[in-house]
């Protein structure tokens, strides 16, 4: 791989992406930012470019939209970009009662959390796998783990996100190119505006949320080792030893008990 590699990261314009960014370009390399909001991905080239010689790039996508994948894909390539680098960091959760929920937004979670996240897989994977090189790093959570009461959807989408890295890491390995799944556990961002939890979600109260600068640190040195998995934390280790011995039953009461029951429906 040529020394000065080229970053794409979705949801690269605030919270964890934006961290990863920073630790990507403190290390020289250039950056391509995903995310849907112009104003705030502006803001965070503009800081990104504050003491970094690189070249920060910008697109504007909806990856929770139907095809945005394959848009940001065709809209990087006609740029002339060659990505060495792709962080699949996008994503957003919801807490509700399920059958409550809006649907739009489970849709939408779906689309952002895993098809988005496994098409740009494809799609770079295979330029990876052709040239002989490449790096991949799928944000994933601790509530892989676990079934998530009254955060069904995003519990299930990262469950989903860690097995397919896995799987992926395997495959991609003979060919030159790593990747490497991010497991964390709550950290301070805008996910808990995102994902409605004010309405009475108590995981933050009970698992003291991490910041995302150092989150970003341990994802940084765990793609450029190729780590397959890599845990951040000790909640985070601790949950995914406990899940191994622990009761299916047990615990997916234990994370209802996390979570809480929302204070008020969504209709
Ligand atoms: N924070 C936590 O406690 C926590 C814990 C475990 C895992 N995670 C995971 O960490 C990742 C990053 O989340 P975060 O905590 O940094 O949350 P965040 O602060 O809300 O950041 C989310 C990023 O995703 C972008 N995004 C959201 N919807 C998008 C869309 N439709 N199209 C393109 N970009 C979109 C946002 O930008 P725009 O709004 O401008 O589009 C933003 O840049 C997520 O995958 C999340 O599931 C977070």
């Amino acid at each position: 791989m040529k020394h000065k590699s080229t970053v794409l990261i979705t949801g690269g314009s605030g919270g964890i992406g934006l961290c990863l960014a920073r630790e990507f370009a403190n290390a020289g390399n250039d950056i391509i930012l995903a995310a849907s909001n112009a104003e705030r991905l502006e803001k965070a080239r503009t800081s990104l470019l504050e003491g970094c010689n690189v070249n920060v790039y910008c697109f504007v996508s909806d990856l929770a939209a139907h095809e945005g994948a394959e848009r940001l894909y065709n809209d990087i390539k006609a740029a002339g970009h060659t990505v060495d680098i792709l962080v699949n960091n996008a994503g957003f959760g919801d807490y509700a009662e399920f059958v409550d929920s809006d649907w739009e937004k489970q849709e939408r979670m779906v689309t952002l959390n895993i098809t988005c996240l496994m098409h740009l897989c494809h799609l770079y994977g295979a330029e990876m796998k052709k040239r002989g090189n490449g790096r991949i790093l799928n944000i994933a959570s601790c509530a892989a783990f676990a079934p998530g009461p009254y955060m069904a959807v995003y519990y299930a989408s990262k469950a989903f996100v860690l097995s397919f890295s896995e799987a992926l890491s395997v495959e991609l390995k003979e060919y030159g190119v790593s990747v490497t799944a991010l497991c964390l556990g709550p950290t301070t961002t805008n996910f808990t505006n995102a994902a409605d939890m004010k309405k009475g979600c108590t995981m933050f109260k009970k698992i003291k949320p991490d910041t995302p600068e150092a989150v970003a640190k341990t994802g940084y040195k765990a793609v450029m080792r190729g780590r397959a998995v890599k845990y951040h934390g000790a909640p985070t280790v601790f949950t995914a030893l406990a899940v191994r011995f622990a009761p299916r039953a047990l615990v997916r009461y234990f994370t209802k008990g996390i979570n809480s029951k929302p204070e008020t429906e969504n209709k």
